[in-house]
Parts: C-alpha cells; sequence; structure tokens
C-alpha cells in the first residue's frame, strides 16, 4: 500500500505560520510579483530578501503541530512506501519526524548561490549579503522556487505520485501547478484520492474522499484510522 501526501500551507496555520491566500494571509498586503518572481528580486532584491528573512525566522520559533507528527508517524509504520511532498518551505515536517520528504518549493533554511549555484543549508538572515561559502561571492538568495521556476523533485514526485495507491492532499488550495494537477494524475493512473482541508478546495478533479477541518485534528484522525485498519 503506497501512498503520497501533498502538503500546503494549511497544514502549518496552527503552529502559527500564515497560508497565503486566506484572508490575513501572506499574499495579502504582498504583491506576489514583487516577492515571489525572479523579476521582482531583481527589482527591488533587499525587500524580497527582508521577506524571506521574516519567514525564516517566524518558521524557527514555530512548532509542529499534531499533522505534521501524524504524518511521521505513519512514515514510521509505512517507511518506504510512503513519501511526503511539500509546498512548504518552512522544516516542521522534518522537525515533527518525516524523512521521506521532497520540498518541491524549497526551503527557507536554505540559500542559493547565483554564482555558482550552490545550496548550502542557511539559518541566518540574507538581507545583510553574507558571502556564499563554496564561492565567497556576495550572491546568495532564498532556494526558494519562485513563480516562473523549476520545483524541485519533479521526475521522483511524478514517479511517486503515478505509481501510489493513496493520494492525500492536505492544506493546499490546489491553485499552483504543478502540485495543484498530482491529483488528477494520480485518479488517472487508478489511486484513491483524499483531501484533509478546512474547506473543500477547487481541485481539477473531485477527490474520491473529502474530509474537512482543521489539520490538527483531522490528519491525526485519518493517520490513526489508517493504521489501525492496516495492522489488524
Ligand atoms: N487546517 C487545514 N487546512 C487549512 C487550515 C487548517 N488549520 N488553515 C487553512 N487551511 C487551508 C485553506 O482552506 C486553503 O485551502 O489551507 C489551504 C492553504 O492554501 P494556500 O494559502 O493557497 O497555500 P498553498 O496551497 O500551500 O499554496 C501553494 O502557492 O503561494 C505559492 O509557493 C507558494 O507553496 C505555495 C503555493
Amino acid at each position: 500500500m503506497r501512498i503520497v501526501v501533498l502538503t500546503g500551507a494549511g497544514i502549518s496555520a496552527e503552529s502559527g505560520l500564515r497560508t497565503f491566500r486566506d484572508s490575513g494571509g501572506l499574499w495579502e498586503g504582498h504583491d506576489v510579483d514583487a516577492v515571489a518572481t525572479p523579476e521582482g528580486f531583481e527589482r527591488d532584491p533587499d525587500l524580497v530578501l527582508r521577506f524571506y528573512d521574516d519567514r525564516r525566522r517566524a518558521a524557527a520559533t514555530a512548532d509542529p503541530n499534531p499533522a505534521h507528527r501524524a504524518l511521521a508517524r505513519l512514515e514510521r509504520a509505512l517507511g518506504d512506501d510512503f513519501l511526503v511532498v511539500t509546498q512548504n518551505v518552512d522544516d516542521l515536517h522534518e522537525r515533527a519526524g518525516s524523512v521521506r520528504l521532497m520540498h518541491m518549493h524549497g526551503e527557507l533554511n536554505r540559500a542559493l548561490c547565483r554564482a555558482c549555484a550552490a545550496r548550502p543549508e542557511w539559518h541566518a538572515d540574507l538581507l545583510d549579503r553574507p558571502a556564499c561559502p563554496a564561492c565567497g561571492e556576495r550572491t546568495l538568495r532564498p532556494d526558494v522556487v519562485w513563480f516562473g521556476e523549476m520545483p524541485y523533485g519533479l521526475d521522483v514526485i511524478g514517479d511517486a505520485v503515478v505509481s501510489c495507491d493513496i493520494f492525500v492532499s492536505i492544506g493546499t488550495s490546489g491553485a499552483v501547478y504543478p502540485a495543484a494537477g498530482y491529483v488528477a494524475l494520480a485518479a488517472a493512473y487508478g489511486a484513491r484520492t483524499v483531501e484533509l482541508n478546512l474547506e473543500p478546495s477547487d481541485a481539477d478533479v473531485p477527490f474520491d474522499e473529502v474530509w474537512s477541518g482543521l489539520a490538527s485534528v483531522v490528519v491525526p484522525r485519518w493517520v490513526d484510522r489508517f493504521i489501525v485498519r492496516d495492522t489488524r
């Protein structure tokens, strides 16, 4: 029984990290083009570096919630048959114990050197233009995938999505591709599709099963039911 879980900002909401598209969300009051595109970075690098420095600090003081922990529990039960694909750039999945994890939109705790393409682990501010540990140039940017850039790990993720038995989408609005297309892909290859979200999202194809509610409540409930059922 192979399971692929796709997570979005909603799974980290109860850890105190803002989602993007809800009222009061990160994009409200922010011009997305200004802070999440290569062109925006060229225009005003200070604005962009400050935006991600703030988000890195917020993530560092946040803790994983019961939803992150439930997924780590399911991974311990299923091992290599389980993969979390996250659109989130925070590190709450790994701090909850997830190991088989793909950060398709990059990580706040990594920098990307525009000169040598190194991707060093990074926990400090980037606004003051620290030198790249690999090449020494002051050309570091956040290792976050912006609109118009290629997400990470698409081959591995695509293979996992087409060969899973259950595809679960958690806390994502389904507004951004290619992640938003995975439910249709999984369904086309015969997977059962499940959505765990505050409210039903605008998916390309209807999910087979929809669980509405807070991730901290619904995800542990779904995981527990699954583990109990699978180990009996
Ligand atoms: N529990 C479950 N779901 C929640 C919760 C919660 N406590 N709070 C919010 N949600 C749901 C919202 O209803 C919404 O459907 O989480 C979803 C968050 O959607 P978005 O803000 O659009 O975030 P996401 O889908 O992760 O965005 C995808 O877009 O902005 C880019 O690159 C960025 O990775 C991001 C991508």
